[in-house]
């Protein structure tokens, strides 16, 4: 693996810029997969806004939580659910996981939580947007119309978009001891097309590891990059989805949540995350038909098995053994960790 970092990439003057701006964003998901985005467009009130919405949600009790609980369709909260095949361990977390179609009953009361369902689907719009202004750069270089990822994740009305807004709690850790098994989010891919991510400063924990060259594949790096919390900052991510739209010439990277270490703060990690999906019936297929032509709900579908079923325990040992970058330190020789 050649030396590599998660560059933070300026959308500044983006219509000025835009050649300039997807040439950044084509050379970071080729090879790390990830990058942090600056000068976005969405104003820092609506983020916190947005997260102050999160914590009102997870604040109320677990009973009325639950009025909404996850419905397997990629909807709804869960508690100390979801399990990793990298690690055997459910993730110390709870999240709430929104759409944009198929939400009847899934949406907090207005009794419980006046005005979310308001305020969340403005701040998912508001992604919805950004997210296709650099989906459409990544269509231009990949040599498909500049509409082809807008058109395939957008729900033109007919009701079958898959995109999800995931809010995310990792609990205040204090006074508490784990396992080393355990993870706020043990290591995986993201099955989307492209995710974005926004964090808290000073909530850290998010670590990626390049090196998968092949969509599907379980394959890991092995050293773990940190990316800085930065407010404002968006982190974005290549998914499966796109990996295997764009014949692995985009990076779909494993990445984690680590515990806070004795020494740091132990309080707890909120995280906001928007995965743009392929819509239901979209077909994916990438310009050099490298692999047959599958749809989104046939891809989703068999991601989700395969995390089920597939080489855990190959991810969990490279896991484990992995080395770390650390932020202050004198990097790996192979990597140079960058950091927003
Ligand atoms: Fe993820």
């Amino acid at each position: 693996m050649t030396a590599m970092n998660v560059p933070c990439i300026s959308l500044r003057d983006f219509d000025d810029r835009r050649l300039e701006i997807t040439s950044e964003l084509m050379k970071a998901s080729s090879q790390a997969g990830f990058f942090t985005i600056k000068d976005h467009g969405i104003p820092l009130e609506q983020i916190r806004a947005a997260f102050a919405l999160s914590e009102s949600f997870f604040a109320l009790p677990d009973h009325i939580k639950a009025k909404t609980s996850h419905n397997g369709k990629n909807m709804g909260w869960e508690k100390n659910a979801q399990i990793r095949p990298s690690t055997g361990t459910a993730d110390l977390k709870e999240s709430m996981v929104l759409q944009f179609a198929r939400m009847e009953g899934m949406w907090p009361c207005e009794d419980d939580l006046p005005g979310f369902r308001q305020q969340a689907e403005a701040f998912m719009f508001a992604m919805q947007r950004l997210s296709i202004k650099i989906m459409e750069c990544f269509a231009d270089a990949l040599g498909l119309p500049a509409d082809t990822f807008t058109e395939a994740t957008v729900d033109p009305g007919v009701g079958d978009s898959q995109t999800a807004c995931r809010l995310l709690h990792y609990y205040d850790l204090g006074g508490k001891t784990y396992d080393p098994d355990q993870w706020r989010c043990g290591a995986h891919a993201d099955f989307s097309l492209l995710g974005l991510l926004f964090q808290r400063p000073g909530e850290f924990g998010l670590e990626v590891c390049p090196g998968r060259e092949v969509v599907g594949d379980h394959g890991l790096g092995n050293v773990w990059i940190p990316i800085e919390a930065k407010e404002g900052h968006i982190v974005c991510n290549i998914g499966d989805q796109l990996m295997r739209w764009s014949d692995d010439r985009l990076k779909s990277t494993f990445h984690r949540v680590r515990l806070p270490r004795p020494d740091e703060k132990q309080g707890p990690r909120y995280s906001i995350a928007f995965f743009n999906q392929a819509r239901s019936n979209t077909i994916i297929q990438g310009p050099d038909r490298k692999y047959p032509p599958i749809t989104g709900q046939d891809f989703i579908l068999n991601a989700m098995r395969r995390d089920k079923l597939g080489n855990a325990k190959d991810v969990k040992a490279a896991s484990l053994n992995s080395n770390i970058a650390t932020e202050s330190g004198v990097p790996p020789a192979r990597l140079v960790p960058v950091v927003g």
